[in-house]
């Protein structure tokens, strides 16, 4: 059993969670209203049979992490403390101050190492996945960082966990390394993407930066407010106010900075000085220093300018709820899989939950399955291919523009064109370009011509993977003729339970890709009205 990684596993985009995990563990609370939260902040796109597990098990799940080592926050009492978030009916998101992520990442890793058995390959690249010749997977081709050696590994299967392709946008919350490499693996080898279309935009990031102001702000009270000192989420949510589904609260930013009333930076105001002093230092100390260092704003004093920001991808390799693509041996787990348990809108602080509970049943369906069977034998003509694709990237000359100014351009149209309002004519216009530039990276040159950490070379093999994000993404959205969740088109402002109340399934098929639709699974909550 093995573990490939780009960078070292502490360095995961899961570090940057921010506000914590959710779970129905107070008395008061139940899975149920956990569950109903989650199926309407889906916008009723969630499949319900899988959110019915992710929200049964959370709270277990909490309690082994804490038995694990993290270090939850306790409240007066020495109980784990909750916070509320958005979307939420009853405070149910556990916490470590505002760096929830980085210290579940940190205990797990510890874990990891306990394992001999569990061989980590640090820096390897991957670059393709492999099947055998009965189309089961059969490993991966992977490129050692340090030295640009490549190697082909078997495998009896391949859990695909690489998380979210944020990096499409510009700016966005995510790290450098979210270029969606998984997603385009698995799509490449064949399987289907589900909900491509369905991108969150996050309510409170910096301007330009896209730098994350956690939610947890809003959590402990912070308020919203206009240029003109107005609090408008009374316009748009009066029930819920700030803490109304991310979807939500950014479509209200957006209409302001739109309408004029916002600030001339493009911006609203997020006041967290309502928040007394001595919490913010204990439960937002890390936004505390994001807000001076890359802001030059004290947010214990002054409200800080934001706007809504990339941030989540809900869709992704579409998978069952034991982690199975439409490829034997083939999973998915975490951003990069759809299972789909956020539909067209993820809640704040189910993304961690997501990915360790479907991480955890991947992991043991995937073992299971893989028992007993031999070791199988991927084609070594895989591996040449891969070798020989990488040298052409080498040996090019340089005669057009570099990688880095493909990837600026993809970025800008997609944020530009693709965000939180969408009508055809935009979309149709960012997949002229996005098809444009997918015929320029064959071409682009690097200058690094050597071996040892050539950036470069993966430069040129992300952007690859991300244009092929980023083509779904743009199909999805045209496809998809309504507004839900996270895609709000401008041409079909309202939702269409009649004709769209299902997933928008895309697989490779040459230079297009083909649609096919699917069912969701309701359990026990009907589509209804969304109001908060
Ligand atoms: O706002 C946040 O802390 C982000 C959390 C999440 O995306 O779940």
């Amino acid at each position: 059993m093995g573990i490939i990684s780009k960078v070292h596993p502490v360095r995961s985009h899961s570090n940057a969670a921010q506000g914590g995990i959710n779970a129905a563990l107070q008395p008061e609370d139940s899975w149920e209203s956990h569950a109903y939260d989650t199926v309407k902040g889906s916008d009723f796109l969630g499949d319900q049979d899988a959110i019915e597990i992710m929200c049964r098990e959370a709270p277990e799940e909490i309690l082994h992490l804490e038995h694990l080592g993290v270090t939850f926050h306790r409240n007066e009492e020495g109980q784990l403390g909750t916070r509320a978030f958005g979307g939420a009916s009853a405070a149910r998101t556990y916490y470590v101050a505002d760096i929830t992520g980085q210290a579940i990442l940190h205990v797990l890793y510890e874990q990891l190492m306990k394992h001999e058995e569990v061989e980590r390959f640090e820096e390897w690249f991957t670059t393709a996945l492999v099947k055998d010749d009965a189309g089961r997977i059969a490993g991966a081709v992977t490129r050692n960082i340090r030295d640009g050696s490549l190697e082909l590994f078997s495998a009896r299967a391949v859990i695909v966990a690489t998380g979210g392709n944020g990096q499409l946008f510009s700016p966005t919350t995510n790290a450098l390394i979210c270029t969606g490499d998984g997603i385009a693996m698995a799509y490449r080898a064949g399987a289907p993407l589900m909900d491509m279309e369905m991108v969150q935009y996050h309510p409170t990031t910096l301007a330009g930066l896209g730098l994350l102001i956690t939610e947890g702000a809003r959590g402990e009270g912070a308020h919203l407010y206009n240029a003109q000192g107005e609090r408008f989420m009374e316009k748009y949510a009066p029930n819920k106010m700030e803490l109304a589904s991310r979807d939500v609260v950014s479509r209200a930013e957006q209409t302001e900075i739109d309408e004029g009333r916002g600030f001339p930076d493009g911006t609203v105001a997020l006041d967290i000085t309502v928040v007394p002093r001595k919490r913010i230092h204990e439960a937002l100390r890390e936004i505390v220093n994001v807000g001076r260092d890359f802001a030059g704003v004290d947010i214990t004093r002054e409200p800080i300018h934001i706007k809504p920001g990339n941030h989540y991808v809900m869709g992704g390799v579409k998978t069952d709820i034991n982690g199975q693509t439409g490829v034997p041996g083939l999973y998915a787990a975490g951003e990069c899989a759809c299972i789909s348990v956020h539909g067209g809108n993820r809640l704040g602080a189910n993304s961690l939950l997501d990915t360790l509970i479907f991480g955890r049943r991947s992991g043991q369906h995937a073992a299971a399955s893989g028992r007993g069977l031999p070791v199988p034998e991927p084609a070594k003509a895989e591996l040449a291919a891969e070798r020989e694709m990488i040298d052409s990237i080498v040996s090019r000359e340089r005669s057009g523009r570099r990688v880095s100014e493909l990837k600026a351009e993809m970025g800008a149209v997609m944020d530009k064109d693709c965000s939180v309002f969408r009508d055809e004519g935009r979309l149709q216009g960012a997949l002229e370009v996005i098809k444009r530039l997918q015929e320029e990276v064959t071409t682009v040159a690097v200058d690094d011509k050597g071996s040892v950490f050539n950036q470069d070379v993966l430069g040129v093999l992300e952007l690859q993977f991300m244009l092929d994000n980023a083509e779904c993404t743009l199909v999805g959205a045209l496809e998809r003729r309504e507004s839900r969740g996270a895609q709000f088109r401008t041409d079909f402002p309202e939702r269409n339970d009649g004709e769209w109340l299902k997933h928008i399934n895309l697989t490779a098929n040459g230079d297009v890709p083909a649609v096919s639709f699917s069912e969701v699974t309701m359990t026990q909550w009907q589509p209804e009205e969304r109001k908060y």
